[in-house]
């Protein structure tokens, strides 16, 4: 067991560091209260490689591991939430389903755009009847011939009116159950796509979600993803890899309020000392320290499974278990160590705790993430 990092992964996470700090902090508070997508810092991150951080150079990417990637997620995270699901939704569901199950063809076409940034990706899954129960899809694509004919409403999609590609999962057959259920990939303006308003949220409400309506939507079949009748374990496999990503997202949230409060308490005084003297408040950073470096652990294990060519499928459920409740449960109490200033914009970590909630319910609930652990220890 080595725990330290490489001195390529340092420079990584400082660069990402830097990046948050001098980029995406000054304008964050007003993006949150507008819900402005970060169009330009898209733009930025592209340049960084932040948008293809795990893809292989020759299709344009950063050629990185998954440790990189998860170093990068959390220090983004620290600061900007609604920036690194941008980040995740792109890179480990949309350029990892296409670089790992799609053709030679389609990794050309959208693969070298997506990894760079030029393009921004979308991941569709989720239905108004299908969350949790992704089996349940009701959207149908209908066999004909040289291409498909996509029928049905994507709801909650991240990216959803600002992307340029848009992974959905639909029903060919529905007799076949989930071996009936397809992966297409779908180009924004194709005739019979409709975004839908954008939603209105409690956090993360820099990022874009949207309501997908399709209407006959035409899709050629060389846009199908691997074998016909593969689309739901494309999804599964595309999601572990995903549920890291969030996994990272939410120890970044945790780790982000955790380092505000250990400031504050440092400096703000009450009974004439420093609040963090107090034991009430030593304890709780005790605790929110503790509880990081634990979430940190298992979102390193996940990554490092990953790396290694290991199922990652219960040990990224894990992560993203653990690491959504730590983020839940602390940016809870660094509001608390903020006292009155917790309660207020400018001080950032009520925005955090805003922006933890969304880490226990995306990707899989953590209810979902539990019956994949368990389902997995059963088996085991
Ligand atoms: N790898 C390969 N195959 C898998 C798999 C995996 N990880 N998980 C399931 N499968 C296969 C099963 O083996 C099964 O195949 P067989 O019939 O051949 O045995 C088939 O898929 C169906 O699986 P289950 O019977 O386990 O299906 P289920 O109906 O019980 O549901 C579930 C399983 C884990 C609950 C799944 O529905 C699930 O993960 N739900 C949550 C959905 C989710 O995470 N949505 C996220 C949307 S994207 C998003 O949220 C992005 C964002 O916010 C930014
Ligand atoms: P439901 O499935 O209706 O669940 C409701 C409650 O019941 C939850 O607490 C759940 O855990 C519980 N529950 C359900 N089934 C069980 C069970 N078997 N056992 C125990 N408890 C259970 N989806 C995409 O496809 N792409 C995206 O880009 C995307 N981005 C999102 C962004 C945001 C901001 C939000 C809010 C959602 C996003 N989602 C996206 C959707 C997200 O993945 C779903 O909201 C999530 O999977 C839960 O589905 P649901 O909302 O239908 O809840």
């Amino acid at each position: 067991m080595n725990f330290s990092l490489s001195e390529e992964h340092i420079m990584i996470r400082d660069a990402a560091r830097d990046f948050a700090q001098t980029e995406l902090l000054p304008g964050v508070i007003e993006r949150d209260e507008k819900q402005q997508f970060p169009k330009e810092l898209v733009k930025k991150m592209g340049d960084l490689g932040f948008m293809g951080i795990m893809v292989d150079p020759k299709y344009g990417g950063s050629g990185m591991d998954a440790i990189s990637y998860v170093l990068i997620m959390e220090e983004l995270s620290k600061v900007d939430a609604s920036a690194s699901v941008i980040v995740s939704v792109n890179n480990s569901l949309v350029c990892y389903g296409i670089e790992a199950y799609g053709s030679e063809e389609q990794k050309q076409k959208y693969l070298t755009k997506l990894a760079t940034g030029e393009y921004v990706g979308a991941f569709c899954l989720s239905e108004p009847e299908a969350g949790s129960d992704a089996t349940s899809q009701k959207t149908t694509a209908i066999d004909k011939g040289d291409h498909y004919i996509l029928n049905g409403t994507k709801n909650w999609i991240t990216n959803g009116g600002r992307a340029d590609v848009y992974l959905v999962i639909a029903q060919t057959d529905r007799d076949k159950g989930s071996h009936g259920i397809n992966a297409f990939i779908l180009e924004k303006g194709m005739e019979g796509f409709h975004i839908g308003p954008k939603e209105d949220k409690l956090g993360i409400r820099g990022s874009d979600t949207h309501t997908l309506q399709f209407n006959d939507v035409k899709v050629p079949k060389e846009n199908r993803i691997g074998a016909n009748g593969s689309g739901f374990r494309f999804a599964m496999k595309t999601l572990s890899g995903g549920r890291i990503g969030i996994a990272s997202q939410a120890l970044g949230i945790a780790s982000g309020a955790y380092e505000l409060a250990l400031k504050y308490s440092k400096e703000r005084k009450a009974f004439g000392t420093e609040i963090c003297n107090h034991q009430a408040i030593a304890f709780k950073l005790a605790d929110m320290y503790t509880d990081i470096e634990a979430a940190r652990m298992l979102v390193m294990k996940a990554a490092w499974d990953k790396d290694q060519g290991n199922n990652y499928d219960k040990s990224s459920a894990m992560a993203k278990l653990y690491a959504s409740k730590v983020a839940m449960e602390h940016t809870v109490e660094a509001v608390q160590i903020h006292g009155g200033n917790g309660f207020v914009k400018e001080y950032h970590v009520e925005r955090l705790m805003r922006d933890a909630k969304i880490t226990q319910i995306y990707e899989g609930t953590s209810e979902i993430q539990k019956i994949v652990i368990s389902r997995s220890l059963i088996k085991e």
